[in-house]
């Protein structure tokens, strides 16, 4: 092997490794956990299945023609033109394995389909963060959804904005978010979980971190989540705490963002109201530990670039007293 191509193998191996390595966190879409994502799987299945079939054949014949037609010269080879029955046969198999590839696709799509029903709760797409509104029961959980298992989820998907595309890719499909048109996204949990969702529809320079967290838990859990977001925001407790509450109503926050219970109202930005007890930051960029929050607070547009939150610029005591307020917002 000359070195040119012995970098390029050793390059693809290493960029091979990195994505089957690096790949860990990333939602596996032939690991479904949903009854939608179980269908998409089985149809997926079917549809390689049958074109590896089709390889395997090719191939086959392919080479057994180079080994026994080894040697032989041109004029002794067979003519085919104008073979009548040989033209029909190698028209007609193309024709039934696509026949028989659009019934699967339109009998298992059939299969996804769910009765319609009103939505527990509306996502809306935001550059670059996700709005749930769970209106029929009072309060909003930005970035962050949970569901029961074993049970429907229905979704009404909508935008704010721009076209963006809701997707939950151990759930099931994606249903793309239109500005001034409701799109419906069913399916059944099967799996209690935490499962990562995504924007899959290209959407500004941040719809890379769009991306939200689907925990599925069990009845009661859910049940005890719902009355848990339903509270007002709690008041603070901690002297830090109770610096932060202070901090975080003098100094415009409540222009964009809401915490039920208190003055901030706003709604262009995510509701706070118990952030505490979500696990990501700006729609999942960051894990949400203090650390993190304060790099947010301190150089939002250094993490997320060009999103509609701006910088911080207050003294770092009263950012870490904004810190440890949000955090006790559970
Ligand atoms: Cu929203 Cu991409």
């Amino acid at each position: 092997m000359s070195r040119g191509p012995a970098v390029a193998a050793v390059a693809a191996a290493v960029v091979l490794a990195a994505l089957v390595l690096g790949g860990c966190d990333s939602p596996d879409i032939l690991r479904s956990e949903g009854s939608a994502g179980n269908e998409i799987v089985t149809l997926a299945t079917w549809i390689f299945g049958i074109l590896a079939i089709v390889l395997v054949t090719v191939w086959g014949i392919l080479f057994f023609v180079i080994v026994t037609g080894k040697g032989r010269r041109e004029q002794d080879a067979s003519q085919t033109k104008g073979n009548l029955r040989i033209e029909i046969i190698w028209t007609a198999i193309p024709a039934v394995i696509v026949t028989v590839l659009f019934i699967l696709t339109v009998v298992i799509t059939n299969r996804i389909d769910m009765p319609a029903k009103g939505a527990q709760f509306t996502a809306i797409g935001r550059q670059w963060w996700w709005d749930f509104d769970y209106k029929d029961l009072g309060f909003k959980s930005p970035n962050e959804i949970y569901a029961p298992v074993g049970r429907p989820t229905y979704i009404d998907v909508e935008s704010a904005d721009v076209i963006h595309s809701f997707w939950v890719p151990q759930m099931g499909g994606k249903t793309d978010m239109i500005p001034g048109h409701v799109n419906h996204v069913r399916f059944v949990p099967l799996k209690t979980g935490e499962y990562l969702g995504e924007c899959s529809e290209f959407c500004g320079v941040q719809h890379g971190k769009m991306r939200f967290l689907f925990v599925v838990v069990e009845s009661e859990e859910y049940t005890a989540w719902v009355e848990r977001q339903q509270q007002p925001a709690a008041r603070a407790t901690g002297a830090e705490a109770i610096a932060g509450e202070k901090v975080i109503a003098s100094v415009g926050c409540g222009s964009c963002h809401a915490i039920r219970g208190t003055a901030l109202k706003g709604t262009f930005g995510p509701d706070l109201t118990h952030f505490g007890s979500r696990r990501g930051i700006a729609a999942y960029t960051l894990r949400n530990t203090p650390e993190n929050l304060l790099r947010w607070i301190q150089d939002t547009q250094g993490v997320k670039p060009d999103c509609n939150m701006p910088n911080v610029p207050l003294p770092l005591v009263q950012q870490q007293q904004l810190v440890a307020y949000l955090l006790e917002l559970k």
